[in-house]
């Protein structure tokens, strides 16, 4: 999961799993990053914070949105977020962004590249935001 200097996005997912060692998940185990590169070239991170009063708790990737938000504000959009989450022991293991997340990607970047690990056999897929969330709901 090294960066690719060639490649200025192949440090979302590094960046990603730093963050992950953060997260707040005392419940699931499941610790989850998320850093995302917004189109102003700036990368916010992001990682699930977990409650004992469980809906109250939050996905990394809204956390990384958010953060992204409060620095540029309303205007931010995203070019581009990739997803790691870790077991127990720190290991890499499959995450597709969940259903809220989905709709909130596509909020900021219907176009984003959205990088995530999604089964067990496979390294990373990258997809767009749209493609992942068909028939997302919008007031337009
Ligand atoms: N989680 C995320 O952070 N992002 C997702 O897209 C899926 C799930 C978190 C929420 C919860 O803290 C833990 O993973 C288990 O669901």
């Amino acid at each position: 999961m090294g960066a690719d200097v060639s490649d200025p996005l192949s440090i979302l997912p590094v960046r990603a799993a730093e963050v992950a060692l953060n997260a707040y998940a005392p419940y699931s185990a499941f610790r989850v990053g998320a850093a995302l590169m917004s189109q102003s070239g700036s990368i916010y991170i992001g990682c699930n914070v977990e409650n004992s009063a469980f809906p109250v708790g939050g996905c990394a990737e809204r956390h990384a949105i958010a953060a992204a938000v409060a620095a540029e504000g309303h205007a931010m959009r995203l070019s581009a977020i990739a997803i790691v989450a870790l077991d127990p022991s720190g290991e890499p293991v499959p995450c597709a962004p969940c259903g809220a997340c989905r709709q909130a990607i596509i909020e900021f970047g219907p176009g984003a590249e959205v990088i995530f690990r999604a089964d067990a056999q496979n390294a990373a897929v990258t997809v767009t935001a749209e493609a992942l969330l068909p028939g997302a709901f919008s007031f337009k």
